[in-house]
């Protein structure tokens, strides 16, 4: 995994890449006054990791992981040599489950519950000290094959009341959030109500967002209540027509007394298209105003139409994270912010074959703060920087620790995990809410 020969982030790198040459005459500060001089090199564990960093501001910072990959057991005997759950351990406070709680993992059959996954990732989490986010519990995608010729407008509220009461129920205290509904506006589908044609609104009516946010509600009353979407970042018209539904829809919540706490903004970004402005901060502060929360909840950067090699993906990745979370994070109603994936090795814009994630020149996408082989890349430092720039300080920072640089990545080893005795506590979870 540790790589000897390992490309140092130099400032001749960046020169290189044809992104970097345009921008170069500008490097931002939080690159420049970073390791680029001398190479990208940074330590991330201990106080220097995103969780404890986050932890001073009083922030969540986590990650969406598959919990097959978890060295759970090895965690639990304080004996994990696993690279990836240490940096799971090390970098987040707060975790989601990328699949292992949608209905197609939940639900092989109708009445066959398979909560193993879902399961583990509550342990690992207890013994990481860390909070969970749940994800989701009404969707269109990723029904189970048998949805399509088992529901109908009869059952179909059944099915979904006994999912949200079986699911949320299992977990009930459990849980930081619960997406209860996951993108449900689709303006495409020309309803004046700017709601998305799915199977849930066939079934029983525009109505099933407020049947599962009560059902949610009622079921683990401690779960902050999550309406979460995508495609509305963006001050184009598209997305800021669909803003505008996801508002309507968020109003007509409010104004139906249905209990819900908060809006997640997916962002799913692309390196080379438009960016988030002053429309998505508008929204937030209007939010606020309905006294909701915003989470962002799978921030990841897409480099498909990027020319370059991974210099410039990296660079123009770490811009979008900086430009973005110094958008967002500073809303005092944004205490959360997670990462769809937390290493290149392990995301949905490298596994997915379709045309939306592939690069014409076949390489690799970066769009994580860890790059395929667990070592840090510039995203990680503007997600960083962009944490400490977020907020005053709730906690004392500590010290950094001295750093050997010769050990920096050999092995990986991540302080602050459970790994050895000798290694500083994990950091406390704060309490955000
Ligand atoms: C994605 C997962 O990352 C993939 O592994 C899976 O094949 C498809 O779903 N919006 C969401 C997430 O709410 O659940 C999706 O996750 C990404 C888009």
């Amino acid at each position: 995994m540790t790589e000897p020969n390992r490309t140092l982030w130099t400032r001749r790198n960046l020169l290189k890449s044809s992104v970097a040459v345009s921008a170069s005459a500008a490097l931002p500060a939080w690159l420049k006054a970073g390791q680029l001089a001398s190479g990208f090199r940074v330590n991330v564990t201990g106080t220097d990791s995103l969780r404890a960093h986050a932890v001073s501001r009083g922030l969540l910072y986590g990650a969406a992981v598959n919990p097959l990959l978890l060295d759970v057991d090895g965690l639990a005997a304080g004996s994990t040599a696993d690279p990836y759950t240490q940096l799971v351990v090390s970098q987040a406070n707060i975790v989601v489950a990328e699949n292992a709680m949608k209905w197609s993992a939940l639900r092989p059959t109708p009445g066959v519950f398979n909560f193993a996954p879902a399961d583990r990732l509550l342990r690992f989490a207890a013994l990481a000290g860390q909070r969970v986010r749940g994800h989701n519990l009404c969707w269109h995608e990723q029904l189970p094959d048998w949805f399509n010729t088992t529901a109908t407008r009869d059952n179909a509220r059944n099915l979904l009341v006994e999912h949200i009461q079986t699911v949320a129920g299992r977990y009930k205290g459990q849980l930081h959030s619960w997406d209860v509904v996951n993108e449900a506006v689709d303006p495409k589908d020309a309803r004046p109500d700017g709601l998305r044609n799915s199977p849930w609104l066939g079934l029983i009516g525009p109505d099933y967002i407020e049947l599962a946010f009560q059902t949610a509600a009622a079921t683990d009353p401690g779960a902050r209540l999550t309406y979460n979407d995508y495609g509305f970042e963006l001050d184009t018209a598209d997305q800021t027509a669909k803003r505008g539904y996801v508002m309507m829809l968020l109003r007509r919540l409010k104004a139906r007394n249905i209990p819900i706490h908060a809006v997640g903004v997916q962002s799913h970004l692309k390196a080379e298209g438009p960016q988030p402005g002053v429309g998505l901060q508008t929204f937030i502060r209007e939010v606020r105003k309905m006294g909701l929360d915003v989470y962002i909840t799978e921030l990841d950067v897409n480099t498909r139409g990027l020319e370059g090699g991974p210099e410039a993906q990296d660079y123009a990745v770490a811009q979008v994270y900086r430009n973005y979370l110094g958008l967002v994070l500073p809303e005092p109603n944004v205490p959360v912010a997670l990462t769809w994936g937390i290493t290149d090795a392990h995301t949905w814009l490298n596994e997915s074959k379709d045309q939306w994630a592939r690069r014409e020149d076949g390489a690799r996408q970066r769009p994580l703060p860890f790059d395929d082989d667990l070592q840090p890349v510039p995203a990680f430092a503007a997600l960083r920087t962009a944490i400490d720039s977020s907020r005053p300080l709730v906690a004392a920072p500590a010290a950094a620790p001295a750093v050997d640089p010769n050990t920096l990545y050999k092995p990986f080893r991540v302080q602050g995990s459970p790994t050895t005795s000798t290694q500083s506590p994990l950091p406390p979870t704060p309490h955000v809410e």
